[in-house]
């Protein structure tokens, strides 16, 4: 999942691949490398984050305006110096940058070791670097050929950048499966993996197409040819990101940044698609498949982590509201079973990065068998925005965190949106209440705003929590998927163990672990399940578990047998998701940074999962 970055033009690269690489670092910080070409390639590589890089490279000397840079989520090699990127060819001619897996690297390597090579990582990307010399060197052909006839060998996914010391105005990127986007600047080009590294210079960008080649020319327009030897006539497009976006202005991470941006990223998520005076909902993007939508016989929902537990409140929004069988699958799952899809499922996929390679295969999976599949993402022009038939944006802007928040509110937004279209189309809501709904929903992002100022009492708690090993985490209903949530982003940024469940399941098992020491939040809001909730707790309590609850402003009888209380704004059932996971964000946030942890950076994630 490694972010890739390249330069070539009339400033001087260093300090724009370090910038980038910066930007680009949520995708991976296992080790971090630079490449700039002077009169020979300078290389600097080590373990560690960007800023490890940056203090192994002062006081050098790295003027130059042509270079690449990477920075590493581990695939196939610990993370150490030798395995960090960018890799040399032989000769010490070409330096290579990638992310994504060349799968069959182990039979190229061995074809390689027969005739002499030596490698010095393990990494599979050291093996097409020595590859592409190889052919270069024994078929005499120039570079862009060897690169297309390596490419064709490869199984695998790979955005890569190549560097030649025999080429000074020449850098080569070519794409499958993992992304690349080119900024195209006057008489100079960037390359990354997003867009994040290019924004401040240019607007201008051409996102590479699968199997494409691009060669990024000194002085000269962009070419693009793929693998086979086509040419192709690049697609400028404008990119709408804004500078301010990327930064953390004034907070301590960005993951706080986030979740207090929540109010702004769910009104824009509805804005332009929900007017609760006039009584419409619409979604402009999946309008040309609306009619599947109402008449689909069920709706699968694929994502992961966060983004499926998003597609689990859908379920309970779209079945509850539109009445239409809802399955939600892992895609990491979805795509190795022989799912059985019929005439008339519609595919959701939820993404927030729209480049998790689960989703994107089990995308290509139910493509395959006919279905028509919708996207759910935030990162506009991602590669999944790109393979699905329609989709939706959740405008919720750059999430930076690897922790995702936001997002996740945002695409719960889209998906009670949908929920309302579906049901008000399809006659499974009462004209009156669904007018009374889409008023409430209005409301949503001042309730956010106000729950966001349980912060206090949810650090005081923290303090009191810091300290535990496990955490349990219970909802019933629609506050189920935010049990799911709650613990997920526990485990991901304090490394607290930590796990969800549906409250009444407590009996069948996971009671037995409760003691004094155990933790138990318990998200009790429900009006329907109430009571019940309330016989759950107090199981709990008998076997002095310590219950943290969230509860609806007023609430009395949880209050009384919970050790503390988080209080959030009343609202309908099937909208307590957008308010009662900001609470859980917060907890999960400062128990973390309590503990020291690098909230931004948990290790052992990277933000987008381009890799199996
Ligand atoms: C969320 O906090 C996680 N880091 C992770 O579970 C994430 O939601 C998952 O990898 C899916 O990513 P996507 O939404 O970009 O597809
Ligand atoms: N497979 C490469 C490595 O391990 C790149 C990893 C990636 O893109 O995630 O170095």
């Amino acid at each position: 999942m490694c972010g890739i970055v390249g330069y070539i033009g009339h400033r001087q690269a260093f300090p724009i691949l370090i910038k980038g690489l910066h930007r680009l670092e949520y995708r991976g910080y296992d080790s971090a490398g630079i490449a700039i070409l002077q009169d020979k390639i300078k290389l600097y590589k080590t373990k560690g984050k960007v800023s490890d890089l940056e203090e192994l490279v002062k006081g050098e000397n790295l003027s130059g305006n042509i270079g690449i840079a990477h920075t590493r989520w581990a695939t196939h090699g610990e993370p150490n110096n030798e395995n960090a990127h960018p890799h040399l060819s032989p000769s010490g001619d070409l330096a290579l940058i990638h992310n994504g897996i060349i799968e069959n690297y182990a039979i190229l390597k061995k074809e390689l070791l027969k005739r002499g090579h030596v490698f010095l990582s393990d990494t599979d990307s050291e093996v097409l670097v020595h590859l592409i010399e190889d052919i270069m060197i024994n078929d005499k052909v120039t570079l862009v050929e060897a690169l297309q006839i390596a490419l064709g060998y490869v199984i695998g996914a790979y955005a890569i950048i190549i560097l030649s010391r025999n080429n000074p105005d020449l850098l080569l990127a070519a794409k499958k499966g993992s992304p690349l986007v080119i900024g195209i600047g006057k008489d100079e080009f960037f390359i990354a993996s997003d867009a994040t590294p290019i924004v401040e210079y240019t607007k201008d960008v051409v996102y590479l197409k699968e199997e494409e080649i691009a060669i990024l020319e000194r002085n000269k327009d962009l070419k693009l040819i793929t693998v086979s030897n086509q040419e192709k006539r690049p697609y400028i497009e404008q990119l709408e990101m804004s500078l301010s976006e990327l930064e953390k202005e004034g907070f301590p991470y960005f993951m706080l940044k986030e979740i207090y941006e929540q109010p702004r990223s769910i009104r824009d998520s509805m804005r332009g698609r929900l007017n609760a005076e006039k009584g419409i909902v619409s979604l402009g993007g999946i309008i040309d498949y609306e009619k599947n939508l109402v008449n689909a016989k069920r709706i699968l929902i694929i994502g992961c982590g966060t983004s499926w537990h998003a597609g689990l409140v859908g379920k309970y929004l779209l079945e509850d509201l539109a009445r239409i069988p809802v399955e939600v699958e892992y895609a990491s799952e979805f795509r190795y079973r022989n799912p059985v899809i019929c005439e008339g499922d519609v595919v959701i996929a939820v993404s927030q990065s729209g480049e998790t390679a689960d989703t994107s295969a089990a995308i290509e999976l139910a493509k395959s068998k006919g279905a028509i599949i919708l996207g759910i993402c935030n990162v506009v022009g991602s590669s999944i925005t790109r393979v699905t038939h329609a989709g939706t944006y959740t405008h919720a802007g750059p999430e930076i965190g690897v922790a995702s928040t936001k997002a996740f509110t945002a695409q719960v937004t889209i998906l009670t949106l949908l929920a309302l279209r579906l049901g008000y189309i399809r006659g499974t809501i009462q004209e009156s209440r669904y007018r009374q709904l889409l008023f409430e929903l209005e409301t949503i992002p001042e309730k956010v705003e106000q729950t966001l100022k349980t912060f206090d009492i949810i650090k005081n708690i923290s303090n009191i929590f810091k300290d535990s090993k496990n955490f349990i985490y219970l909802g019933r209903g629609y506050n189920f998927p935010v049990a799911l949530e709650g613990a997920l982003k526990l485990k991901e940024i304090s490394y607290i163990h930590a796990e969800g469940y549906p409250a009444a399941e407590m009996k069948h098992g996971p009671i037995a672990l409760i003691d004094e020491e155990m933790p138990v939040v318990v998200i009790a809001t429900n009006k329907g399940t109430y009571q019940k909730v309330l016989s759950n707790i107090a199981e709990v309590k008998s076997r002095k578990g310590k219950i943290i609850a969230i509860v609806t402003e007023g609430d009395v009888a949880v209050k009384k047998i919970a050790d503390f209380v988080i209080e959030i704004p009343e609202t309908e059932e099937m909208f307590v998701p957008l308010i009662a996971t900001i609470p859980l964000q917060l907890l999960s946030y400062q128990i973390a940074v309590i503990r020291g942890c690098n909230v931004d950076q948990p290790r052992n994630l990277a933000k987008s999962v381009t890799v199996e």
